[in-house]
């Protein structure tokens, strides 16, 4: 049996202060968090109430070692008003194997559900239909002992926030493939949702950002010879009319996205070939005229396009596509979280 969630509702919900038609993905948050404790070896006292600053002591542990993992996961409304989450049994197994390698107590499964369905029904106003509407659900564990010993924390707390969110990228987009910096090392924590992952690539990202890219391509941290995935996205290729994506080493996320999309495909008579790409082999299908599409594949991207790529200062561009595997996959994977398609892998979770 769960714990039982102490809930504080607010007085006034801020949604009608929100113009849902203008504002930016991730920096406006909903009425309400969960807020959990682990303390004395167990998690303890959750609770739901009005979205608000945390009180931290500055030696806080994640403050100075970044013991920090976190998750990312939406909420879709169908045309009746019903609220769904995708696949959330993904993302609850995802931050508990991210929680073992940053030595942080798994939180238990029961109340992980309790607490993102009751948060999410107390926020369902915010979850608004339409073209690439829904809400964004944040997860998030730090590690929150007061002393500044290199050393896994004692004491953690648990969080979920919510953001409502529209379409992440509206435009195809342009990449520079890494032949420098890495994402993740064998080894490593690459394929935890940890923190620090991303702090490592702001720089890179905003170099290739100087020079115009969108994002970046990691390739292996050893040579640079073979593409893992984006910062926020795992990469597909369709060479000719196979699809082809890494599999998900301990250097990169496995993603939710792109297992649906891997289904998704095959459900629908597409070669799927799950295999370890050489940037070479992606530069000769390029220049040969068999690299049809690129795409990115993530809870918040979704489903977004590449349509030019350059390494080691060579530019290559794509062409635009009538059938495209991008706009296939995408618009049956919206269609099963919006309940608008049948559901037949059981993805879609009532709240
Ligand atoms: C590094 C990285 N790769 C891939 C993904 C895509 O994963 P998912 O489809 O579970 O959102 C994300 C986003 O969460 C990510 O941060």
């Amino acid at each position: 049996m769960s714990q039982k969630i102490e809930i504080t509702r607010i007085e006034k919900s801020k949604i009608n202060d929100l113009d849902f038609n203008n504002f930016s993905f991730g920096s406006v948050f909903t009425d309400h968090m969960f807020e959990c404790d682990f303390i004395d070896g167990k998690w303890a006292n959750p609770k739901i109430k009005p979205y608000q600053p945390i009180s931290i002591e500055p030696s806080a542990s994640v403050l100075h070692y970044g013991q920090a993992i976190f998750e990312g996961m939406k909420a879709y409304k169908d045309k009746n008003d019903e609220v769904w989450l995708f696949r959330p049994d993904q993302n609850f197994e995802r931050i508990n194997k991210s929680a073992v390698r940053m030595a942080i107590p798994e939180f238990p499964d029961d109340l992980f559900y309790d607490a993102l369905t009751k948060l999410v029904n107390i926020e369902r106003d915010w979850v608004k239909h339409g073209d690439g509407r829904s809400l964004y659900i944040r997860p998030f564990v730090i590690g929150n002992d007061y002393a500044i010993q290199a050393v896994p924390s004692k004491n953690y707390k648990f969080m979920i926030i919510c953001a409502p969110a529209t379409l992440y990228y509206t435009k195809k987009l342009k990449v520079l493939v890494a032949d420098k910096f890495s994402r993740a090392a064998s080894g490593g924590v690459g394929y935890a949702k940890a923190a620090g992952n991303y702090a490592g690539q702001f720089y890179p990202t905003r170099l290739a950002n100087d020079e115009g890219f969108d994002q970046v391509i990691w390739t292996d941290a050893n040579e640079h010879n073979y593409l893992e995935e984006a910062g926020t996205m795992n990469i597909f290729f369709r060479i000719n009319d196979t699809l082809i994506t890494a599999p998900t080493t301990d250097t990169i996320l496995d993603g939710v996205t792109r297992k649906s999309l891997i289904q998704i495909a095959k459900d629908n008579g597409i070669d799927v070939e799950i295999k370890k790409l050489k940037v070479d082999e992606l530069k000769n299908a390029a220049k040969n005229g068999s690299l049809k599409e690129i795409f990115g594949a993530g809870t918040a991207a979704v489903v977004s396009q590449i349509n030019a790529f350059q390494h080691k200062g060579e530019l290559f561009e794509l062409n635009e596509l009538d059938n495209s595997y991008a706009e296939k996959l995408k618009s049956n994977l919206v269609g099963i979280q919006t309940n608008q398609l049948a559901d037949h892998h059981s993805w879609r979770y009532k709240v």
